[in-house]
């Protein structure tokens, strides 16, 4: 069996954090969301792995290299256009050959890993096996249709009145059945290869597809409010760790990394929270579910909640919730002006003020 992990696609709805990265390497609990899925499939026994990598293949390489520091076989497929999952699949055909494979969204983050459902397919090896999960907003996803003894009988893309509350999740398991389905289908309304209709193909041949519906934990981490609650979940198994320097006048409770070089001066930090590698916290407090990427300035700032990238300045400002605080980023009060405030904001920033 190999894996197919995609990582291509824009991030629109995560703008403008992806502006200028992307959205698979968004960091949770300072991990890009990318590397939990690859660890997932490593830790499944799936070592070869193809990555689908678009208009930000540079920087996907960057960060995850020949695959080797996870203990995988990484090849890039470059898809020249985001024409949908099943078009991956398609430009992916001559890796996979006859192989299974494990179809993996690397902007999704599945809690409990895909170990359990990796075995299972690998035992049973329908022609199809596919995740779901219920959701409030099914009109957000692909839905799938079962009938009373629990078969797949319908999957829609979208669908503005969905039949169930059953979301696909982003991890499908396919037998090599599936090139001839994505070779089939013709491109949706919106111009995509869906992988639902791909998946329907299989199901009008009289296939054998399957679901699980999990109820563990799952996000789609497509926008702010679903990154901060997986933040918030993964922090909360964080293993605490104490690799920088706090000094005397500190106070660390709970469950908190501080990784090596970073320093916390006169702060009092309530865990579970992560400050990153060189990040300086001086009189200011960190509060529950906050991670601090590398070599970020707190000072005299109240935050909690929150998730902070690379190379940015709190100064002053408190407090601070429930916020995505992009890489070199400084926020800081207005200079001469106490009661006015002053911005720089990028397109597609969005701001909440409390006066
Ligand atoms: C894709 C799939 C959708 C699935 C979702 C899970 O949508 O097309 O069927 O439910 O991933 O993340 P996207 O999130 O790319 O819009």
């Amino acid at each position: 069996m190999k894996a197919l992990v995609l990582a291509g696609g824009s991030g629109s709805r995560l703008r403008p954090i992806t502006h200028t990265s992307p959205k698979q390497l968004v960091p949770v609990a300072n991990k890009p969301v990318l590397f939990y899925g690859l660890e997932a499939i490593a830790e499944a026994g799936v070592t070869d792995v193809g990555v689908i990598v678009g208009d930000t293949g540079r920087e996907i390489r960057e960060a995850v290299g020949d695959g080797s520091r996870f203990g995988l076989r990484v090849t890039y497929i470059t898809q020249s256009a985001p024409l949908g999952l099943a078009h991956a699949l398609l430009v992916a055909g001559d890796y996979l050959g006859d192989d299974d494979v494990v179809m993996y969204l690397g902007d999704n983050f599945v809690v409990g890993g895909i170990s359990g459902i990796v075995e299972e397919f690998r035992a049973q090896r329908p022609d199809a096996q596919i995740l779901l999960t219920r959701v409030d907003d099914p009109t957000a996803f692909g839905v799938a249709e079962l009938d009373g003894s629990g078969r797949v009988v319908g999957l829609e893309e979208k669908p503005a009145r969905p039949k169930s509350d059953l979301a696909l999740v982003g991890v499908y398991l396919f037998t090599s059945r599936m090139q001839e389905a994505v070779r089939a289908i013709r491109p949706s309304r919106r111009g995509e290869l869906e992988i639902t209709d791909a998946i329907q193909w299989l199901i009008d041949r009289g296939c054998d597809v399957r679901s699980t519906t999990i109820s563990g934990y799952w996000k789609d981490t497509g926008n702010v409010l679903d990154m901060l609650e997986v933040n918030r979940s993964v922090l909360d198994t964080l293993e605490p760790g104490m690799e920088g320097k706090v000094d005397r006048a500190s106070e660390i409770i709970g469950r908190v990394r501080v990784e090596a070089g970073a320093e916390i001066r006169r702060s009092r930090i309530v865990g579970p929270v992560v400050i990153g590698a060189g990040s300086v916290v001086t009189e200011s407090y960190i509060g529950p579910f906050t991670s601090i990427a590398d070599n970020c300035r707190i000072e005299d700032s109240e935050i909690s909640f929150s998730i902070v990238l690379e190379n940015s300045l709190i100064d002053g400002v408190r407090p601070i919730e429930g916020s995505l605080i992009g890489r070199n980023v400084a926020v800081a009060p207005a200079p001469r002006t106490p009661a006015a405030h002053r911005f720089v904001l990028g397109d597609h920033s969005t701001v909440h003020i409390s006066s």
